[in-house]
């Protein structure tokens, strides 16, 4: 017997399956005709560096703690615990920015302030890159709201920005370093959006989550931008940075001049975490605490500098054939043209079944993806190697 009630009829207008959950499914399903087989994964960007020494004992304490009725803590605060915010404000100043614990908010992960930040907002038209991280799409439809795209390309290096937009109030998404393209705005052109922005009464939503990958002279956060505190949220991540993958914690910002009337938004976000969440365990946010601490760092320097080692060696074999690509230097990602042609769906099968290789589809990303192809290096030294001279033979 069916139900009589009525479901959410925006989940038919996205795709079937995530981008994620279908690449999966076409592994398993290549993995089970070929019980032998030797794949060796490129595509989702999923850490494989053992967590920082630093984080290991800061869990074992935490976990210990947590046994003793004297120091046994339940439901953390919705908003991350005063020490974890405060640690986060710190690494803030490190990099020349003034926020206060109180305008960050902790959180489970990027990806769920992605796509929960949708129900503080009400039904605006929602402006996004393509290519770009299919989580921004994809928890706007679910919400039924209007979406636009702003085409990333070889010729703006895949770093739109708004001289051609009408002029009117936007829900905007930007991630930079770009996931899929490895692509990172410069302060220059960050500022044309925030400048925008600021015109036209738009809201910001800046995804850095790969913010720690930057090596050369980027803004690792769009703060940087003078007037960025009035028009953006700033979303940040240790999945990547510290390897967090399976941890799970993630912060959001929202600066207190970040306004609609008299209404704050973090007030907004605040009630809406209060209401939706329970906090994350204090044995993680003790874990994300000693990410931060100096050594900390330098414990996570180490895994983000050997992923961009294999960024270098995928690098330097597409160099070596003459495959087009962005990304890898500031970014886990390299972002390449599908060879002879080929469509992004097709390299992924040419890939699986010619050597074994898994990476992920551009069109996986938008439309403007289509042709190219995402690969990660977030694999071993091992497997990355072994990556390399299949590529180097196939392609
Ligand atoms: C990716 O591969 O794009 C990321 O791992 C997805 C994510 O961070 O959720």
């Amino acid at each position: 017997m069916s139900l009589k009630i009525k479901i959410n009829e925006n989940y038919q207008t996205v795709n079937k399956n995530y981008l994620f959950s279908e690449i999966a499914k076409r592994v398993a399903a290549y993995k089970n005709a070929k019980p032998d087989n030797s794949v060796i994964s490129l595509g989702i960007g999923d850490v494989t560096r053992p967590l920082p020494p630093i984080v290991i004992e800061a869990m074992k304490k935490a976990s210990d703690e947590m046994g003793d009725s004297k120091t046994f803590r339940g439901y953390a605060p919705e908003y991350g615990y005063d020490f974890l915010r405060e640690a986060i404000a710190d690494y803030y100043t490190k990099i020349g920015i003034s926020l206060t614990a109180n305008e960050i908010y902790a959180s489970d992960g990027a990806k769920s302030d992605v796509g929960n930040i949708v129900d503080i907002l009400g039904d605006n038209t929602i402006l996004i890159p393509d290519p770009v991280y299919p989580v921004y799409l994809d928890s706007n439809l679910m919400s039924g709201r209007k979406v636009e795209f702003i085409s990333g390309n070889m010729e703006n290096g895949f770093l739109p920005t708004p001289e051609n937009i009408s002029e009117k109030p936007y829900v905007i998404y930007l991630c930079s370093p770009n996931n899929p393209t490895g692509a990172v705005y410069d302060e220059k052109k960050l500022k044309l959006w925030v400048d925008f922005a600021t015109k036209t009464g738009s809201l910001i939503i800046y995804d850095a989550a790969y913010e720690a990958f930057i090596k050369e002279d980027y803004p690792h956060s769009i703060y940087k931008i003078p007037g960025a505190r009035t028009c953006a949220v700033e979303i940040c991540s240790f999945s990547k940075t510290a390897g967090f993958t399976g941890v799970r914690c993630a912060w959001s910002v929202f600066p207190d001049e970040l306004t609609v009337g008299d209404t704050k938004l973090s007030a907004l976000w605040a009630r809406r975490q209060a209401t939706k969440f329970n906090g994350i365990p204090y044995v993680v946010q003790r874990a994300a605490q000693a990410a931060l601490t100096e050594e900390g760092l330098k414990q996570c320097r180490e895994s983000i500098e050997y992923y961009l080692g294999n960024a270098k060696i995928i690098g330097d074999v597409l160099t070596e054939k003459g495959i087009k690509f962005t990304g890898g230097d500031n970014s886990p990602y390299l972002w390449l043209r599908c060879p002879n042609n080929m469509s992004s769906w097709e390299f992924f099968d040419f890939l699986l079944n010619e050597a074994e290789l898994v990476g992920t589809p551009g069109a996986g990303f938008g439309k403007a993806g289509e042709g190219f192809f995402r690969l990660t290096s977030f694999g071993t030294r091992e497997n990355t190697l072994i990556a390399a001279e299949r590529l180097k033979t196939l392609l």
